[in-house]
């Protein structure tokens, strides 16, 4: 198998993915015989009252079917002749100075899976003549909203705003290999990151300093964003699942020792493509005996979910496997009272594990194509982000997690009907450990999955990289 830098040493597959979303059109009716396929990079945009742009996150429409993340760009795929055009700024004098020149036609053709680099002052007159050699009577496919006002669609019969969006959404649940190493290097970064932060912690007075060991490796390394803004969450902070202060002391102000643990949820993005991890350890070196039975429940939903994974599975069947798994843990402990059916049955497992199981993994932390249905009024399924079944090639996280959040235990608690099910004094002794998450990153394989996420997880490991 080539190893992950010789794939990514080759280019980004663009032209396969203006293939395959051109497939996805015609497959879905259109006509694609005299069809164009329209995109445009996100603009540069200027701070208020200051002459620095805001941080520049690429479209990813446009990044699919391009691999540039040049700001002010264009993209057209004439499908006819399967002819890729890429159009970039060109030289602006004023701002050479400041700026530097920009990325020539020349090199970005070198660097791009694409047949021809323009700029784009030709936008519109390359249009017209893709229009005209089909006798003006081609349809252009474009994202509503995401065409700019100088843009001229005159030349076309037909301009079609309606399914492009989705067919490049439905297209990226599938990765291909270019992209799985992309993810993989983005895991990989992000799992050095998770060790420079969980050692961190160590010495840390405050969750900024975690967060900040966590940047930095990722940028050292070659991720320069992050894929979401990291979630450091001591205490029982971490009974929040998208904690975002990230500036409390390390140190409890009522027993001035300190807090129990640490959830973790970070990770780099490399080239667009994203990884997304969640780790949680001690602050002193050992899990208390509360936390280490949690962890070890929670360990254990990821695993049982593990086993169900390969092309086909029913994501909600997983998720189900992940909820009975965490019913027969909190029985055991004594939290849960009651059968596991019926425990299952009354949702009664909602109150510790309020979310879903995982969803898809890409150029979005919470990628495209999941289907998810948030008016669903069973409260199992409703915040599960991916619906159905999982094709191989799939790339989705697994992030099980058990939680003691008071807002969300309570109504359950003083439930005429669910109360009996809880035992609120085993469950006094577990307010302090907040909440455990552990998340990995797989991708779907026909007979199975792979893992994509290095970082260390096991109890010891995180005991003695905290220590
Ligand atoms: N980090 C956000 C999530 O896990 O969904
Ligand atoms: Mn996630
Ligand atoms: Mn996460």
């Amino acid at each position: 198998m080539a190893s992950t830098d010789s794939i990514l040493a080759g280019k980004y597959p663009a032209k396969a993915h203006a293939r395959k979303v051109a497939e996805y059109l015609r497959h879905n009716g259109q006509n694609t015989q005299d069809g164009v396929i329209y995109l445009e990079a996100q603009k540069t945009r200027m701070i208020e009252d200051n002459d620095e742009p805001v941080p520049f996150r690429q479209r990813r429409p446009f990044f699919y079917l391009s691999g540039c993340q040049l700001p002010d760009s264009y993209l057209a795929y004439d499908i006819k002749t399967d002819e890729l055009t890429l159009f970039i700024p060109g030289i602006d004098p004023d701002s050479v100075i400041w700026s530097g020149l920009p990325l020539s036609p020349e090199e970005a053709l070198q660097i791009y899976d694409v047949d021809k680099v323009s700029t784009t002052d030709k936008v519109n007159s390359a249009l017209a003549s893709i229009a005209s050699s089909s006798g003006n009577k081609a349809t252009i496919f474009a994202i509503p909203e995401q065409v700019s006002e100088d843009i001229s669609f005159k030349p076309f019969s037909e301009t079609n705003f309606s399914i492009l969006k989705k067919a490049i959404e439905d297209s990226r649940v599938v990765k291909d290999e270019y992209e799985i190493a992309l993810l993989r290097k983005a895991n990989d970064i992000s799992a050095k990151a998770h060790i420079a932060a969980i050692k961190a912690a160590g010495s840390a007075q405050n969750e900024r300093e975690i967060e900040g060991a966590f940047i930095a490796t990722c940028i050292a390394n070659g991720c320069r964003e992050q894929s979401y803004h990291p979630i450091v969450a001591s205490g029982t902070s971490s009974a929040t699942l998208h904690y975002q202060k990230n500036d409390e002391n390390l140190i409890d102000p009522v027993t001035g020792t300190k807090k129990t643990n640490i959830l973790l949820d970070a990770g780099g993005e490399y080239r667009t493509y994203c990884a997304d991890i969640t780790r949680t350890f001690p602050l002193s070196g050992k899990f208390t005996p509360e936390s280490r039975q949690i962890y070890d429940i929670v360990l254990d939903m990821q695993n049982k979910s593990f086993e169900q994974l390969k092309e086909g599975v029913q994501w909600e069947d997983v998720h189900s496997v992940a909820h009975r798994t965490a019913i027969k843990g909190l029985l055991k402990l004594g939290i849960l009272r009651g059968s596991e059916d019926e425990l299952f049955d009354k949702r009664v497992s909602v109150a510790f594990f309020p979310h879903g199981l995982g969803h898809y993994l890409g150029m979005d932390t919470h990628d495209t194509g999941g289907n998810a249905n948030y008016n669903d009024t069973d409260t199992m399924f409703r915040y599960l982000r991916v619906r159905g079944r999982l094709p191989a090639g799939s790339v989705i996280t697994v992030e099980p997690g058990v939680y003691f959040c008071r807002f969300i235990i309570e109504p359950f608690l003083k439930s005429a009907e669910l109360s009996k099910y809880i035992d609120a004094d085993v469950l006094d002794r577990y307010w302090a450990v907040g909440g455990v998450r552990i998340e990995d990153n797989v991708v779907i394989t026909r007979d199975g999955y792979e893992n994509l996420t290095t970082a260390p997880k096991t109890a010891a490991e995180m005991e003695s990289l905290s220590s």
